[in-house]
């Protein structure tokens, strides 16, 4: 090492050490060390990745359900909007095949598309309820629907996937607004309540209530459109983290927008 580099690194040596030593007693030493900390550290790992909005912690299909490849399905791939995906309409059939429901209400009919696959892979003596909202009332819904979602109430015909159906016998159609229709007789019988109506934040709270209270213990609640739509999102994650014991293990079905709770 040459003269120089040793002068110039002694130097240095010289000024933190008197940095370092001086700093405990004096705020300006301090301030350097502070500065000199700050330009060798390494920079903060960047945050501009957005914060999660799922608060549900996951499961999948695999956890739920035993797969089986002779399930009954009809109709799987004619969807779009209104309808669950393709998937989905698999995963709810794999989890009625594995749970056995006898009791199943529904909430939000369309044209009936899952209400049929619910039916052809439930016990034989299975009876569905499956609810909706007549074009007629919207316009006197207890809360507000979301506008966006108006287009799947107004429609020529509510059902229309099972009508005709060798299956159509193992289910009932009611009609009503979710918020005020009267669940009592059906109240703690349910196996399974599958919620799809309204998608508004109000909506999907009052309909979980309802759900709650038609569900038997040990039943189980789907919701679709936990990552879909903002209400849906809101309100369970809300229930998730309100620490209430009732949804501890509410979960979101990986690989789709359904979520699922066992209430115990
Ligand atoms: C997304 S679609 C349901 C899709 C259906 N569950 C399926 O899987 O094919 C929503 C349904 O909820 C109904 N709906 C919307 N608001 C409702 C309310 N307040 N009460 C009852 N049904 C409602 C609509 O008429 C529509 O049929």
């Amino acid at each position: 090492m040459n003269t120089a580099l040793f002068t110039l690194y002694l130097g240095v040596f010289k000024r933190i050490a008197r940095t370092a030593a001086l700093s405990p007693f004096d705020a300006q030493e301090r301030h350097r060390l502070g500065e000199l900390y700050a330009l060798y550290s390494p920079p903060a790992p960047s945050s501009d990745l957005p914060e999660d909005p799922y608060k549900l912690p996951k499961t999948d299909i695999l956890e739920l359900a035993q797969l089986d490849r002779n399930l009954l399905l009809e109709g799987v791939n004619e969807c779009g909007f209104g309808h669950v995906t393709e998937f989905e309409v698999k995963v709810i059939s794999q989890l009625v095949n594995q749970l056995q429901p006898r009791r199943i209400f529904e909430i939000g009919t369309f044209q009936g598309r899952t209400t049929l696959n619910m039916a052809l892979n439930s016990p034989a003596d299975a009876q569905i309820v499956t609810l909706d909202l007549p074009p007629s009332e919207l316009s006197q819904t207890q809360m507000q629907i979301e506008k966006t979602e108006e287009m799947y109430v107004k429609k020529a015909e509510s059902g229309e996937r099972f009508k005709g159906h060798p299956l159509a016998s193992k289910i009932t159609q009611v009609f009503g607004d979710s918020a005020t229709y009267d669940y009592s007789r059906y109240h703690n019988q349910m196996d399974l309540v599958f919620i799809d109506g309204s998608h508004a934040y109000e909506y999907v709270l009052s309909d979980t209530e309802n759900a709650l209270r038609l569900v038997r213990k040990g039943g189980t609640i789907l919701w679709h459109d936990y990552t879909n739509w903002e209400g849906v999102r809101r309100a369970l994650n809300d229930y998730y983290q309100s620490g209430n014991p009732v949804f501890r293990n509410l979960r979101h079905i990986g690989g789709t927008s359904i979520a699922v709770l066992t209430v115990s």
